[in-house]
């Protein structure tokens, strides 16, 4: 895929991403200083990666309709609150993000506090919204991705865990910034099957760990193709979303940025980071092999993630 095809069919996602951000915001029933803080934190956008993940994942399958593009926006205000409060001076304290004063210096302190959990809260109510096929949304299909067990348990581990090795900084990224992404990705794939709160369930009982035993659970991942994609797509939102955030701190490191105490760069030389991005990245576009559709754009967005 060229790169301006790749930049083409990006930017057709954000657009779509943030039409509907704008028709969620139109319908909240908020003071307008409140709403526009909240329209500060949403807009200009950032790269709507986990949005444009949950879409293409749904792609892959069937086209995405109207709930699939609500549920794209759940996620990204989810992140997006994260981000307001990962910037607090009780967390990372950054006075800037995405090239423009953090929620926090541009509206204070309080204000901040309220936005992110007002997007939190809405967030939770568009990922749990029923469609006419589904009792329930992604939240409650994967609520062990959302939010306590995942981002939030990351978050704290990156404050206040002890982190004694590589492992425990890769478990730590795996929570933080892994657990959003991979849910992008499996809820993308679990409705562009119509897999309802029940299948989903069924599946996720055969994967190693769950429920089923370990024999039972290689012959349906090999007779059973709806299984074996969500092995496909849950594994490439783990090692995608561990790749990310090593992109991130490696990134921060090569542009002489400040590098926080869990940054991966406190752990390993250059050459070594490099190898382990590149080899997550890697693990991910070899999870794309055994799918039938069309993966040139996830590979393609794999490859912006490659650091030389
Ligand atoms: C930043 O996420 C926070 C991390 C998880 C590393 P993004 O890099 O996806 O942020 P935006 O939305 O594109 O600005
Ligand atoms: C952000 O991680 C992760 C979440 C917001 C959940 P970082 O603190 O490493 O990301 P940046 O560098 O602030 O974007
Ligand atoms: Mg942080
Ligand atoms: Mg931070």
């Amino acid at each position: 895929m060229k790169i301006e095809e790749y930049k083409r069919y990006t930017d057709g996602y954000k657009e779509q991403i943030d039409a509907e951000l704008k028709k969620i915001l139109g319908e909240l029933n908020y003071s307008a200083e409140f709403k526009e803080v909240l329209e500060y934190a949403l807009f200009p956008s950032g790269k709507r990666l986990r949005p444009i993940l949950m879409l293409e994942w749904h792609n892959l399958f069937a086209p995405a309709d109207y709930y699939a593009l609500r549920y794209a926006c759940g996620l990204e205000i989810l992140h997006t609150y994260s981000l307001i409060h990962d910037d607090m001076p009780c967390m990372d304290n950054d006075d800037y993000r995405r090239g423009k004063l953090t929620v926090h210096k541009k509206y204070g302190e309080g204000t901040a506090l309220l936005a992110g959990d007002a997007l939190l809260d809405l967030a939770y109510r568009i990922l749990s919204m029923p469609t006419p096929s589904f009792e329930v949304g992604p939240f409650w299909m994967f609520k062990e991705l959302c939010g306590d067990m995942g981002l939030i348990q990351g978050q704290y581990c990156d404050l206040y865990g002890k982190i004694d090795n590589l492992n425990d900084l890769l478990d730590m990224c795996r929570h933080k910034t892994g657990a959003l992404i991979k849910l992008a990705c499996i809820s993308g794939y679990a409705l562009g099957n119509n897999l309802d709160y029940k299948k989903c369930n069924a599946i996720m009982g055969a994967q190693p760990g769950g429920t089923k035993d370990s024999a039972d659970v290689s012959s349906d991942v090999s007779n059973d193709g709806l299984l074996l994609n969500y092995v496909l797509a849950s594994g490439f939102g783990e090692a995608f979303g561990a790749a990310f955030q090593l992109y991130d701190d490696i990134s921060e490191y090569i542009d002489g940025e400040k590098i926080s105490s869990t940054s991966v760069m406190n752990y390993v030389d250059l050459d070594e980071a490099k190898k382990m991005l590149n080899t997550l990245l890697g693990d991910a576009a070899d999870t794309l092999e055994p799918l039938s559709g069309d993966t040139t754009y996830l590979r393609e967005l794999l490859n912006r993630f490659i650091i030389v």
